[in-house]
């Protein structure tokens, strides 16, 4: 039997080599290791407040957990058979290096605090990467759409050509999205910036260690407060996995439309050369592979907020090792959402707009609407004007014109409110500037749009405490 095994002491025989493979999470989780030495250091420091170690023994435990960090980061940390996890190899490592000190370090702790504070502080700093990922995303987004404010295109409902609308109030609407995906993340942050070290195996501490100089020397806001609650609460990995999965979806919406804009039906835009492959078979392809994999990876990151909540579901109070399973979500996700955030920024950034075919795809009958339009203003009901509107797009397509040539005579019998200045209604850009108000695609709207997420993006990020 191995002799480093943290519970070994009841045991007769080895655990069976298939559980002992099931069981060990150390290929995953030696990436809190970090966090690990960071917790025991503060833990150890506690430790000593109450007397439970010596000034020598919490220095020799300190540097010895400094040294195990550089073997870890220098990657010569040895794993060894029976490291099941960070917690049980950090430790074996510990005590190869000081001895006995190292054997007093987890009094009143439980690998159960201890792993929920692990994630609790790798969540923390990686959600500030995701968030730096994001805003640089938002801030390409701006920046194109403050160059490319004069190109016109169709704006689609149900992928039908609805109304016209500039190109950079339909990207920015990806942004404002994305920006509230942000602010989303900074909520979720609160959640997880709360210790759960100190709630022991479930029950709590027994030597009264003082929680909140624990907690401020780990930089956490506060402390949970029910011990029971705080070793089973993954609430904020559930928090952080939907969090993603709308992420994923703001993506593959951004995606798919990128994909379709960039098919030779539309070429609105072309995918850089940096961001598109080939064909082993037809050589004119161009395939949108980056985006068809943000779509596709976009998916696949629900299917892991899925299936972590279906672990969650009917598991009883406190600890279960069901929740081991938590650190593979956790880390697939980050990393999968980050390589996608990091492809859609750099297609984002080198696609090519081609303002002549995204104009040249407006129709005038996407000035059905303006037609109602210009009769409210001439003061006819809304309802009724929708209906006239109706009869001039259906005289248009009876006649085989387009509306705007059909001639006042013609739109005299549909209403008597037409007048010669019905032709200031036949063009995009006009159609365009009625929307003033905020939030609408008129240059004015866009430009404030632009000045709000800059401010936004200027604001400075929530510095590591
Ligand atoms: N490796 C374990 C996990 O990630 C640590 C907690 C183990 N606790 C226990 N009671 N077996 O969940």
């Amino acid at each position: 039997m191995e002799n480093h095994k943290l519970w070994g002491g009841r045991f007769a025989e080895a655990t069976s080599p298939c559980l002992e493979k099931l069981n060990r999470s150390i290929d995953l989780d030696k990436r809190l290791y970090e966090e690990d030495i960071e917790g025991s250091k503060a833990y150890a420091k506690a430790l000593l407040k109450i007397k439970l170690l010596t000034e020598d023994e919490t220095e020799a435990i300190c540097d010895g957990l400094d040294i195990v960090k550089v073997e870890w980061k220098k990657g010569i940390f040895n794993i060894l058979q029976g490291d099941e996890d960070i917690h049980t190899a950090n430790e074996r490592r510990l005590k190869e290096l000081i001895g006995a000190p190292a054997t007093k370090l987890h009094v009143g702790r439980s690998r159960n605090d201890q792993v929920v504070t692990d994630m609790k502080l790798w969540m923390r700093s990686n959600l500030r990467l995701l968030d730096e990922h994001l805003r640089g995303l938002i801030s390409i987004i701006v920046h194109r759409a403050s160059h490319e404010l004069e190109v016109m295109m169709p704006g689609y409902t149900h992928l039908q050509r609805a109304q016209p609308v500039r190109w950079s109030h339909y990207l920015l609407s990806h942004a404002w999205n994305l920006k509230n995906d942000s602010d989303r993340l900074g909520e979720i942050l609160k959640h997880t910036n709360i210790m759960p070290l100190g709630s022991g195996a479930l029950a709590g501490n027994p030597f009264n260690i003082d929680r909140l100089s624990l907690a401020a020397a780990l930089n956490f806001d506060d402390i949970t407060q029910n011990s029971m609650q705080a070793v089973s609460d993954r609430d904020f990995i559930a928090e952080f996995l939907f969090w993603a999965s709308v992420v994923g979806i703001h993506l593959s919406r951004l995606a798919e439309d990128l994909i379709i804009y960039s098919s030779k039906e539309f070429e609105f835009v072309t995918i850089g050369d940096s961001y598109s492959t080939g064909s082993s078979l037809m050589p004119q392809k161009r395939n949108p592979d980056s985006l068809e994999l943000i779509r596709g990876i976009g998916g696949s990151l629900f299917g892991q907020c899925c299936s972590f909540i279906m672990v969650l579901k009917s598991l009883p109070s406190t600890y279960n090792k069901d929740l081991q399973g938590d650190k593979e979500a956790m880390f697939t996700t980050f990393d999968k959402l980050t390589s996608i955030l990091e492809v859609t920024a750099g297609t984002v950034k080198t696609l090519k707009v081609n303002p002549g075919k995204c104009k040249s795809a407006l129709s005038f009958e996407m000035l059905a609407t303006d037609v109602a339009y210009y009769l409210v203003r001439k003061g006819v009901p809304f309802r009724e004007a929708h209906h006239l509107a109706g009869q001039v797009v259906a005289a248009a397509e009876e006649k085989g014109v387009n509306i705007c040539d059909l001639t006042l005579e013609e739109l005299k019998l549909i209403s008597n409110h037409f007048g010669v200045d019905i032709g200031k209604v036949w063009n995009y850009e006009n159609s365009i500037e009625q929307y003033q108000a905020t939030g609408g695609t008129s240059k004015s709207s866009v430009l404030k749009q632009i000045e709000k997420l800059q401010s936004w993006l200027g604001k400075i990020l929530p510095t590591e405490k």
